[in-house]
This record gives C-alpha cells, sequence and structure tokens, in this order.
C-alpha cells in the first residue's frame, strides 16, 4: 500500500467533493486558514472515545450517535443545540437503565454541515440551477448566487462548530447534565404522552433508583460526576480538503488525527476501496464509522475492514447498517456472519433512517416511523441469531418539535408535514419520536436482561 499522507487522497478519485468553484484560489487561501485554526478536538479525546467504543466492541456499552441530518447557518441557535443535547441524554438514560450498560453519547453536531446528493442539479419551473450541498458549500436558496459554492462558507462553519462544541462542553460540565434534571425532564415527556402509561413502569424505577441513590447519600452535591455527562462530535468527512486542513499530529502519540470532530465516518456513496475518501481515513487515527447499505457484498466488507481497520483494534471502526426496513432482514445477516466469523472487532450500529425515505404524495421527502422502529427490531433480531452485539442506533434527529417524519405516538399524519418542515437536508425524528423510539428500544432491553443477549421481542 502507498504511503499516507494527510492529502495522499487528491490522487484518487474523489466523488461528492464540488469542483465548481469560481475562484479555486480562494479554495485554496480558505483551505490555508483553516490550517492555521485551533484544533476543535484534542487528540486525547478522540483516543478517550476510541477505548469506549472498544467496550460497545466488546458487547458491554451501547452507542447512541444522533443529530441533525445537515447543521445550517439558518438554524443555529443557542435553543436548538441545547434541546438535541437534551434530547441524545434522555434518550441514554432510558437506555442506560433498560439495558443495564453504560451508553457512549455522540452527536451529529458540531461539524455536520456537508451532504452528498444524488443529483447534480436541481430544475424548479424550467429553471435549473446546482444542487444544494450543505452550509459549508452553497446556500439552499434557490438562486444562482446562493447555489454557487463559496470558499468563506468553510470558514464560517468552522467558526459555528467551534461555538457549538463551546456550548456543548459547557452544558455537558456545568450542571445542566444533572442526572436528577434528565430524569425530570423525561418524565414530563412520559407524563404528556399519548402513550405515557407504557412507559411509566420504566421511568417509575429510575425515580425509585435515584431516591434510592440519595438515600445513601449519593446525591450530585456529594458526587460531582452525576452533574457531569461525556458527549462526543461525529459529522460525515465528505469534504475532504476541509478535513485534510483540519488534521494535524498528535504531539503526544506523533500519530495524525483529525481535529474537527471525535468521530467521522464514510457516507454509503463515498465508501469506494479506491477512492479519496477511504484513502483518507485509512490514515487518520480518530475512531471512524463506515455506512453499509443494501448493496454491501460481505467480501467488500471484510476488505474495506482491511483497510480501515488493519491492527483489528476494537473500537476503531463502527459499520453503521442502513438498509430499509424491507431489505435489513434479507441483507444483514450474511454480513455480520462474515465480520464475526473472521473475527472482526467492529461496532455494529443501524442508520434506520437513510434507508426508510419516501416522497409523500404531497411532494414531502419523509420517513414513517413504523418503518424506523421496524429496520432498529430487525438489526437486533438478526444480530442476536448471529451471536453479534447489537451495539449501536445512529439517527437523524432534532429536540425541536418539528413535523418531518410521519406517524409516532401524536400519529403525525402527511397533511401536517407543511407545519414545522425545518430541515436543511433529510427529514428527522422530533423529540417526542426519537425518546419513543427509545423507550420502544428500550423496552426490548429490560425483557432481554436476563437473556444472555438482548433483542427486540417483536
Ligand atoms: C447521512 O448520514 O446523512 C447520509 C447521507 O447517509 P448515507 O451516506 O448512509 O446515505
Ligand atoms: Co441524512
Amino acid at each position: 500500500m502507498q504511503r499516507w499522507t494527510p492529502s495522499s487522497w487528491r490522487a484518487r478519485p474523489a466523488k461528492h467533493i464540488p469542483v465548481d468553484y469560481a475562484d479555486t484560489n480562494a479554495l485554496v487561501v480558505a483551505e490555508d486558514r483553516l490550517r492555521s485554526m485551533p484544533p476543535l478536538v484534542f487528540a486525547g479525546e478522540a483516543r478517550r472515545l476510541k477505548g469506549l467504543l472498544g467496550s460497545v466492541a466488546k458487547g458491554e456499552a451501547f452507542l447512541l450517535q444522533g443529530g441533525d441530518c445537515a447543521e445550517s447557518f439558518r438554524e443555529f441557535h443557542a435553543d436548538n443545540i441545547r434541546d438535541t443535547f437534551r434530547l441524545i441524554l434522555q434518550m441514554a438514560v432510558v437506555l442506560t437503565f433498560a439495558g443495564g450498560k453504560p451508553v457512549v453519547k455522540v452527536g451529529r453536531l458540531a461539524g455536520q454541515f456537508a451532504k452528498p446528493r444524488s443529483e447534480a442539479t436541481e430544475t424548479i419551473d424550467g429553471v435549473t440551477l446546482p444542487s444544494y450541498r450543505g452550509d459549508n458549500i452553497n446556500g439552499q436558496d434557490f438562486d444562482p448566487i446562493s447555489r454557487a459554492p463559496d470558499p468563506e462558507r468553510l470558514l464560517k462553519a468552522y467558526g459555528q462548530s467551534a461555538s457549538t462544541l463551546n456550548l456543548l462542553r459547557a452544558y455537558a460540565g456545568g450542571g445542566y447534565a444533572d442526572l436528577y434534571n434528565i430524569h425530570n425532564w423525561t418524565q414530563g415527556y412520559v407524563d404528556d404522552s399519548p402513550l405515557g402509561a407504557r412507559y411509566r413502569e420504566l421511568t417509575d424505577k429510575i425515580s425509585e433508583a435515584l431516591t434510592f441513590m440519595a438515600a445513601v447519600g449519593v446525591t450530585p452535591e456529594t458526587h460531582p460526576d452525576l452533574k457531569r455527562v461525556e458527549v462526543f462530535t461525529s459529522h460525515e468527512a465528505l469534504l475532504l480538503g476541509f478535513e485534510e486542513a483540519m488534521t494535524r499530529v498528535d504531539s503526544q502519540g506523533g500519530e495524525w488525527f483529525d481535529t474537527s470532530a471525535h468521530m467521522l465516518w464514510i457516507g454509503e456513496r463515498t465508501r469506494g476501496l479506491d477512492g479519496a475518501h477511504v484513502e483518507f481515513m485509512r490514515g487518520i487515527r480518530n475512531p471512524i464509522g463506515c455506512k453499509c447499505g443494501p448493496a454491501m457484498e460481505p467480501d467488500e466488507l471484510l476488505r474495506l475492514i482491511d483497510v480501515l481497520n488493519p491492527n483489528n483494534e476494537p473500537g476503531r471502526l463502527t459499520v453503521i447498517g442502513r438498509f430499509g426496513s424491507d431489505k435489513v432482514e434479507a441483507r444483514l445477516p450474511a454480513l455480520m456472519r462474515a465480520t464475526a466469523r473472521a473475527g472482526r472487532q467492529v461496532v455494529w450500529s443501524i442508520d434506520p433512517m437513510h434507508g426508510n425515505t419516501l416522497k409523500a404524495a404531497n411532494g414531502y421527502k419523509t420517513r414513517p416511523f413504523d418503518r424506523i422502529l421496524k429496520e432498529v427490531r430487525s438489526f437486533v433480531e438478526v444480530a442476536r441469531a448471529e451471536g453479534v452485539h447489537p451495539g449501536g442506533l445512529h439517527l437523524e434527529m432534532t429536540g425541536q418539535n418539528v413535523t418531518e417524519c410521519l406517524g409516532g405516538a401524536r400519529a403525525l399524519a402527511e397533511d401536517e408535514l407543511s407545519h414545522r418542515y425545518h430541515t436543511h437536508c433529510d427529514p428527522r425524528l422530533n423529540a417526542d419520536q426519537a425518546l419513543e423510539l427509545a423507550f420502544l428500544v428500550a423496552e426490548n432491553l429490560k425483557a432481554r436482561r436476563s437473556a444472555p443477549i438482548w433483542a427486540a421481542a417483536g
């Protein structure tokens, strides 16, 4: 294999990276400015996450990864960050308690801007313009100026990522993440939810556990750790020029880390073995993910794993399945069997969003809650049958009360999609839908806790 450098990807075919910047010199200048910007995360933090994911790979913990499909300049607001952070914590408490294992929390946050698009252009009323590709490349408004790629956007996205991360760090360390608060918020959701009675047993048990802990003197005052959580950041490493500029040698270990996020992943459209994205990702030492869709074959997956995790390091690689509720049962077993038989230490995670997208009659791109749930349950069933730990859940979700996915306890209907459809790309679960999904997965965890491996009841 050729020697790796942060720029060795440039000699490979690169899909989904814009080449139509009007001023290519301005792009070089912007990337140079990024090179001199401070790192967003430290190598030590990325190593720490890799260690935690190593325990997921060994079946001792779960991974919850979630956030926007695409962060945007328009939706950038402290309340949005707080609400998504809070939702991740609520879901994690429910899953931790039910599964009896720690939950590693990773946001699709603080850098999740660039999007691969199936169509390079979009035509409206006879006018054809470049597709919207994420706020760090071009703008969503349908006009030629907005749709032209602008290198300045890279710096603006860097700045927004830094502010987002700063707020996350403050929330995570400063009392907001107090376990008692989190439980009270979740209790509030259960009281209001049409399916609340179904979840009450679980929240009552969490209350009992907290009361017991307080009675024996374990409170946030006596144990400040109860006020802190660890939350990590992640995004798709799509725009390799940006990622390269953020990649630095760790002064301690002498290894290369992409300091734009703790974890990076390769998308379904850019995971070609000979492509630029796999080349870039093989050389950074962060924990990484790779999406895996219905076209993936077992041999191909093993070859990818050999390139991306040649030392078989647990926690280095998370395989994120995204098949669709109608394909997962046919496609996943052979892939899991292949990794298990070959003794490959990977985290198996499921993204039940990207294989379940459809267009509603009124034109809105949406996802039915039932199919999302079905794909998660099938994933767990298959994993159980193959003797693999169903380690992770990867979701597009927001703490906001948006109307983008159909169904859930409140039975969101097609004619309601237009009410608060705010996403800049794919439809996200709203806070109620995401928490409901956590409760439903938790019911399965709880039911299986006495059994050797947890799995969906049906
Ligand atoms: C995404 O995660 O937003 C995405 C584009 O997913 P995929 O690469 O699996 O299609
Ligand atoms: Co998406």
